[in-house]
């Protein structure tokens, strides 16, 4: 259809023109045949004059003029010579043949036949007049005048139209069917060639060279990405297990010692000065859980944020600092931000307008102008830092989060080549909750300057794409997830986030879930004999800590045999505790647990112990392998990590998970028991449910999903990612190679 309508575009201008032309060109050619045959009849006229003019002398000898009269009448036998008049010296028309007008003197002979068309329509038709004058031996005899007949000119005209008329409509469907074959060929080729640029494969096929001589260097470059698209394949089958040696092998192989750049806000360890002395210690962050064994594995550089306030005296005189400490597997370059800067951009537009707007947890985002200034200064700092730590001009950039909305734009700018991988920790919302963001559009700008833009689920990227659908003029190919946007492609997928498995070495040395039971009942000092229930996240009010209290204090009042012999513990990490919604949520939950306690505790034995304080690892650790049940209730959550981090706790295959169905992981632990938060009646039943389960039914569960996080551990999520960076960053040099070849570049 569109083709259609491109060609009767073309067609019918073609039709007027050459219509037009048409118009033009007849009279044209009328006047132009007409002067050919005025001149052609002007020479026959003369040729006959001197042929008859002997004759004409010697025939006005005679007296009578007998001979002159049979002469012209012999002369008119001619079919083209109609009539013939004869003027005499003293200009009186003294013979003439029968068609030789009687009005006609031989003054207005001379006159039509000087004229610049001398023609004269007589009985029979038009004729062109001539006027020759004759002279014998005694001078000039007289003047003959010849009228030749014209009507054949008029019958040669219209013959003549009638062909200049076929030619041009001949011509005219021989342009149209060129151009309607050219038009299609070039359309397919052109959709075609657009499917394929867009599947990635367009630049390499079009541009071949066709000369025999580098159709070696075209079938080596065709071989090497199907060997590549073989080698993807391979490594998407979901059985093949993810390792940190397979991971590294990738980098060594597929990116072939590229390097690879880290930036976040939050920093893998941070220095802090405690007692006096230096201490480090590791954030509570799923980010940092998750990119940290990826930095072990491939030894680049990671830009943070230097929070902490022994973080300067750690730094080299580059800001530098090798860690983990005392492995140096990768450099941590440290990035310093000013008070303001740091309220603006993390706490600010970060924190109180990224965060809730994209959760949706019934919190209102808040956007300030200054804010938003100081965003996108701090994201040009990092964005500088990126390109003065890159070795080459293609790095492979992996941006995480919220934080860097604009920073894959910024460092495109600077370094066109580099493969910008961002990925998105926090879920993305639908495109109406979206678009009450003052600077949505350049928000979505900033993030397509990645090469591949991740989520955690299908969802996520769905939701992002129908943003930009809504709000920017891009081209999006649902087919393959991809937006092309200002010229650059950047493919939309989805990459659900892990933790490590295999196993760190540190948990051969675990204790067993007995001692770590015993230790946490003594410790926290809970009666003998009750069932324990766990929550451990940052306090934070997206994590539906609230619903889980009112869960709590449901069951208890549901199920009464439980009561006085169940504790919950939740530990509570203090997160962004500089912000208002923060600390009003903490005293809130404070009041939750206090209430619930006083309605159902002991003061020796409360039901809630909420440890509001920094827990390392391996305490954490202790908690999930003593619990009955872990409790995940997030209102909304891109992933949430501690699911996964419970299951892999649990190598005896004890312990229930609870899990919100708005938790990312819901889509792939359907084993746990997926409840929602906001429902207490349900929630609650789940939480009986878990504390009365059989332990065969317990194993069954846990061990399918100790499977899934094994086999979708984080390895898994980096190496999908960088497999498909590898892919992108071959096509690309494929494609520059050969348009190198073909004299393009
Ligand atoms: O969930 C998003 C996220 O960036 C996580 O990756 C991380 O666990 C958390 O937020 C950290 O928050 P913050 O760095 O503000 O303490």
């Amino acid at each position: 259809m569109k083709t259609f309508r491109l060609q009767l575009r073309f067609l019918v201008p073609l039709v007027l023109i050459l219509t037009g032309a048409a118009y033009l060109a007849l009279p044209l050619m009328d006047r132009l045949t007409l002067r050919w045959f005025a001149r052609d009849l002007d020479m026959r006229g003369t040729l006959v004059a001197n042929a008859l003019s002997d004759t004409l002398t010697d025939a006005l000898q005679e007296t009578r003029g007998r001979r002159l009269q049979n002469l012209f009448d012999r002369a008119v036998q001619d079919e083209r010579l109609v009539a013939i008049g004869w003027c005499s010296t003293d200009g009186k028309v003294v013979r003439r043949t029968q068609r030789f007008p009687n009005d006609l003197g031989c003054e207005g002979a001379r006159e039509v036949a000087s004229a610049k068309d001398p023609q004269l329509r007589i009985e029979g038709g038009p004729v062109h007049v001539s006027f020759h004058p004759i002279s014998g031996e005694a001078g000039p005899a007289g003047n003959l005048v010849l009228m030749h007949d014209l009507s054949f000119i008029e019958r040669r005209s219209q013959d003549t139209r009638k062909y200049l008329l076929l030619f041009i409509a001949g011509l005219g469907a021989a342009i149209a069917l060129a151009t309607v074959i050219v038009a299609q060929l070039s359309w397919r080729g052109w959709v075609n060639g657009a499917r394929a640029l867009l599947r990635g494969e367009g630049l390499v096929r079009p541009m071949l060279p066709p000369t025999p001589e580098l159709a070696p260097l075209a079938a080596d470059l065709r071989q090497r990405l199907r060997d590549l698209d073989d080698e993807y394949r391979r490594v998407q089958r979901p059985d093949t297990v993810w390792s940190p040696q397979r991971l590294q092998s990738l980098l060594r192989t597929e990116l072939r010692g590229d390097q690879v750049i880290v930036v976040s806000n939050r920093e893998p360890y941070i220095h802090e000065h405690k007692d006096g002395k230096l201490t480090v210690r590791r954030p509570a962050s799923g980010l940092v859980t998750a990119v940290e064994p990826v930095m072990r594995a491939c030894s680049g550089t990671w830009i943070a944020h230097g929070s902490g306030d022994g973080d300067r005296e750690a730094v080299d005189r580059n800001d530098r600092v090798a860690l983990p400490p005392g492995e140096d597997a990768y450099q941590l370059r440290r990035i310093w931000l000013t008070k303001e800067q740091e309220e603006g951009y993390y706490y600010g537009f970060a924190n109180e307008g990224l965060w809730p707007l994209c959760h949706v947890a019934h919190v209102r985002p808040v956007f300030r102008k200054g804010d938003w200034e100081h965003y996108r200064e701090v994201n040009q700092l990092f964005a500088d830092a990126v390109v003065a730590e890159a070795r080459s001009e293609d790095p492979v950039v992996l941006v995480q989060d919220y934080h860097f909305a604009l920073l894959p734009a910024m460092v495109r700018r600077k370094l066109p080549r580099a493969t910008i991988l961002t990925f998105w920790h926090i879920p993305w919302p639908n495109p109406e909750s979206f678009g009450i963001c003052p600077w949505r559009s350049e928000i979505l700008e900033g993030m397509l300057g990645s090469t591949i833009l991740g989520f955690h689920t299908r969802y996520h990227c769905k939701n992002f794409i129908e943003t930009v659908d809504r709000y920017l003029e891009a081209r999006i190919e649902h087919e393959h997830s991809t937006i092309t946007f200002g010229g650059a492609q950047t493919l939309v997928e989805s990459y659900p986030i892990s933790i490590e498995w295999p196993l760190p070495e540190v948990s051969r040395d675990w204790p067993t879930p007995g001692q770590c039971r015993t230790e946490v009942f003594e410790r926290l000092h809970i009666p003998q004999g009750h069932r324990i229930g766990v929550g451990v996240d940052r306090f934070d009010y997206t994590k539906g800590i609230f619903e889980r209290f009112n869960a709590v204090e449901r069951m208890l009042e549901k199920y009464p045999d439980l009561q006085g012999r169940f504790t919950f513990i939740q530990v509570a990490a203090p997160s962004r505790e500089a912000l208002e919604e923060y600390r009003s949520f903490q005293e809130r939950i404070h009041r939750s647990a206090d209430r619930i306690n006083a309605r159902f505790g002991r003061p020796d034995a409360p039901v809630i112990r909420l440890l509001a304080q920094h827990h390392g690892h391996e305490e954490v650790n202790k908690l999930y392998r003593a619990a009955d049940v872990c409790m995940v209730t997030s209102l909304h959550d891109g992933m949430n990590l501690v699911c996964k981090e419970f299951v892999a706790a649990r190598d005896d295959e004890r312990g229930v998970l609870i899990l919100s169905r708005f938790a990312g992981a819901a889509r792939e632990m359907p084993e746990a028991l997926v409840v929602n938060p906001y429902d207490v009646e349900e929630t609650a039943d789940a939480l009986y449910q878990a504390l009365t389960m059989p332990a065969g039914e317990q194993r069954e569960r846990m061990g399918s999903l100790r499977s899934t996080v094994h086999e979708y551990n984080v390895y898994r999520w980096a190496g999908r990612m960088l497999a498909d960076a590898a892919r992108l960053r071959l096509r690309q040099r494929v494609s520059e190679r050969v348009q190198r070849h073909s004299g393009e570049l």
